[in-house]
């Protein structure tokens, strides 16, 4: 096996490929929760990466083929779920405006979409929620961004992408220089089924939704995850100043971190819904 991996099984349902990343809200003790088999060679059933963000996720799905592991996203499935490039066209009326840059766009060129202040990050990602390389709320302010984003070791290799900003609803406890925290849940949905879902900002006061809002917040969340048809996503959702819940991003279920999801409660769903989609019909009762 691959040196550094960890390959289990639960339940005869689901492999899964572990490497400890040390984030906290990413790793997790399979082993304290739940009942894994460790197979000498892989078993034949769908594999789900917990390994973070592989660099190339097509050679790496290419290499385990080889290893006989197949993970549950092709790399098609991974594109459309991880870059705003595949998802936003799928999605354009649940998110906010958005225009991604295939050439590093100067000032004249994002001017003439977006009048400040506007939100700015790479196609995958910001560099850690800095405010100033993301609330962008002029042009002398937008020259020193483009300038990190050419440079910066996170921001270089990815588009830039440029967003209209919108009021979110604010939550107290941020963290100073960081976007500001607002009500944003991560929600996790395995074949297009609802598993699980936590407040997106750990770091800021604790803040839980109603039932009313878990229902509006999902509602969006689901259509989002139903259009991006990918087995196991993401889709962190917030809430605007005026009530409206939208989608702030998709990701790869396999990438992301629980935010203030129960992991443990996440992969208990994930495995009934797997055996649900497994088992035939039982026409007897
Ligand atoms: N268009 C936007 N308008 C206002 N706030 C935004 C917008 N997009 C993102 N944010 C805020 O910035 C945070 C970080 O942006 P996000 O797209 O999630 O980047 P990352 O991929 O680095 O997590 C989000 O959690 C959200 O609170
Ligand atoms: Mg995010």
């Amino acid at each position: 096996m691959l040196e550094g991996h960890h390959y289990f099984t639960i339940d005869d349902e689901l492999g899964f490929l572990e490497k400890r990343t040390g984030v906290a809200v990413y790793d997790f003790a399979f082993e304290q929760f739940f009942s894994c088999k460790h197979p000498l060679e892989p078993a034949a059933i769908p594999t789900v990466a917990r390994v973070g963000a592989p660099k190339d996720y097509a050679e790496w799905h290419s290499i385990l083929n080889e290893l006989g592991i197949t993970l549950i996203h092709t790399p098609e499935e991974q594109l459309r779920c991880t870059t705003l490039a595949k998802w936003y066209p799928l999605i354009k009326e649940l998110t906010p405006r958005s225009e991604l840059f295939e050439n590093f766009p100067s000032i004249a060129t994002i001017e003439a979409c977006f009048d400040y202040p506007f939100f700015m990050k790479g196609s995958r990602q910001t560099n850690r929620h800095q405010a100033a390389l993301s609330v962008i709320r002029d042009r002398a302010q937008l020259e020193n961004a483009l300038a990190v984003y050419r440079s910066d070791p996170v921001l270089h290799w990815q588009e830039v992408v440029c967003r209209e900003l919108m009021s979110l609803r604010p939550i107290t406890g941020g963290v100073e220089g960081k976007v500001p925290a607002s009500f944003e849940f991560r929600t996790f949905w395995w074949h297009g089924e609802f598993v699980g879902a936590g407040p997106y900002w750990f770091e800021a006061d604790p803040y839980d939704w109603n039932e009313t809002e878990q229902q509006e917040a999902l509602e969006i969340a689901k259509i989002a995850a139903h259009k991006i048809a990918c087995p196991f996503v993401a889709i962190d959702v917030a809430q605007c100043e005026d009530g409206r819940w939208i989608v702030i991003e998709c990701n790869d279920g396999q990438e992301s971190g629980y935010a203030g999801a129960s992991p443990s409660a996440l992969w208990q769903n994930v495995l009934a819904a797997a055996r649900r989609r497994t088992e035939p019909p039982d026409f007897s009762r």
